[in-house]
């Protein structure tokens, strides 16, 4: 079952970070396809992305997931869905958005899972990692290193190895808003399936960093990271000892992609299949060390203030245990964090006068 010569593959959140490089990788790996990318504009910096999707000749469309109208007067039939909107800041859900987060990341996933429904479309979810709640991943054992946290061989729980955390993972317990919302679409995802028949696939994705990445303080730290060593604007760690000992594994977005192209080309080997995708121990970086990536590549010194209180919902150690969907699939992880961090720099090099007033720290 391929999605790549019949109907249009329809983006939501197709002018975000992840929703328009997927948009304009496939388009320029498939030329002859029609994609719609949807997008309400809500994210500071997607309006950025909106010419760039015009060059590709992908149609835009400014809609709006929470409005069922919005989705269903598409100038095209959908036959795929890559569902990417989303308020995907894990803060966002503490700052008295909640109401957006909710409506948004659970009620708007719902009326894509309608539209599936009313198109007899195929879902591919973005889902995240923030599923497994931190309550169970504080609990784990960390030795504190001088540069990071590293899992300690005595943390035994079900899905946790020296390769990180894999999908049988325990699932209960306190995940946040904007884990919650994500697992809720999950669930009813699985119900609409079952229910309509709809192939889907879900990816529990880690942190994922890239080009075209309009990284806030909350969320794309990334690329925030680098432009904040670019335009020699300050940083702070935050929390667990405010050393920047925290440690996430990062994924390129190109690397993304070609899963996403995979999945797209083979749904019937991967349907009603749940992932965790990101970039693997080989990709695992402290804050700490991220920044002495970004001094090496930018060549700049930036001042980081250490804050000691610690973030709501934040965890000190989060690595993607890829075996399932390596196992599964024949994609892997191509691009290293010097790879992604270069990227990172010669995209904000690029375009350094637009950008500096999105990549604010
Ligand atoms: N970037 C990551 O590290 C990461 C990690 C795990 C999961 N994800 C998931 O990947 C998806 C894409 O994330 P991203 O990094 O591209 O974020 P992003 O903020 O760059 O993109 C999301 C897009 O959705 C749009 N949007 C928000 N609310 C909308 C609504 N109601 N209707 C239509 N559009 C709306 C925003 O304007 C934005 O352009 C999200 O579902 C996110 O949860 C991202």
């Amino acid at each position: 079952m391929s999605f790549l010569s019949s109907g249009a593959i329809l983006i939501t959140g197709g002018a975000g970070f992840v929703g328009s490089n997927l948009a304009i990788g496939l388009k320029k790996r498939f030329p002859g396809l029609s994609i719609i990318a949807l997008d309400n504009l809500k994210r500071r910096g997607s309006e950025f992305n909106v010419p760039r999707l015009l060059d590709f000749s992908i149609q835009f469309i400014h809609g709006d997931v929470r409005n069922q109208e919005d989705l269903i007067n598409l100038p095209k039939a959908p036959s795929l869905i890559i569902e990417c909107s989303a308020e995907p800041s894990v803060m966002a859900g503490y700052a008295g958005s909640h109401a957006y987060m909710i409506n948004s990341n659970l009620s708007g996933s719902i009326n894509c899972f309608e539209l599936a429904r009313h198109h007899h479309a195929a879902i591919i979810f973005l889902s995240t990692s923030r599923v497994y709640p931190h309550e169970q991943i504080n609990k784990l054992i960390f030795d504190e290193t001088a540069n990071r946290f590293e899992l300690d061989d005595q943390s035994r729980l079900p899905g946790i190895s020296h390769r990180g955390v894999a999908e049988n993972f325990p699932i209960h317990g306190r995940r946040t808003l904007y884990g919650a919302t994500k697992y809720a679409s999950e669930l009813l995802l699985t119900e609409y399936s079952d229910m309509f028949n709809i192939p889907y696939v879900i990816n529990r994705c880690g942190v994922i960093a890239g080009p075209w990445q309009m990284g806030k303080i909350d969320q794309g730290v990334f690329a925030l990271w680098m432009a904040a060593h670019v335009f020699k604007h300050s940083l702070r760690y935050v929390g667990y000892g405010g050393m920047g000992k925290q440690v996430r594994d990062v994924l390129h977005i190109d690397d993304l992609l070609e899963l996403i192209i995979y999945q797209t080309t083979n749904m019937a080997s991967v349907q009603s299949k749940t992932y965790n995708v990101g970039g693997g121990t080989a990709n695992a970086i402290s804050l700490r060390e991220l920044t002495q990536l970004c001094r090496e590549i930018s060549g700049n010194e930036i001042h980081i203030e250490s804050d000691l209180s610690n973030r709501p919902g934040d965890v000190k150690w989060y690595i993607t245990d890829n075996s399932y969907v390596m196992k599964d699939t024949s994609w892997n992880v191509k691009a290293n964090t010097e790879r992604i961090m270069t990227n990172i720099w010669e995209w904000i090099r690029r375009h350094e006068t637009e950008l500096k007033p999105y990549l604010r720290c």
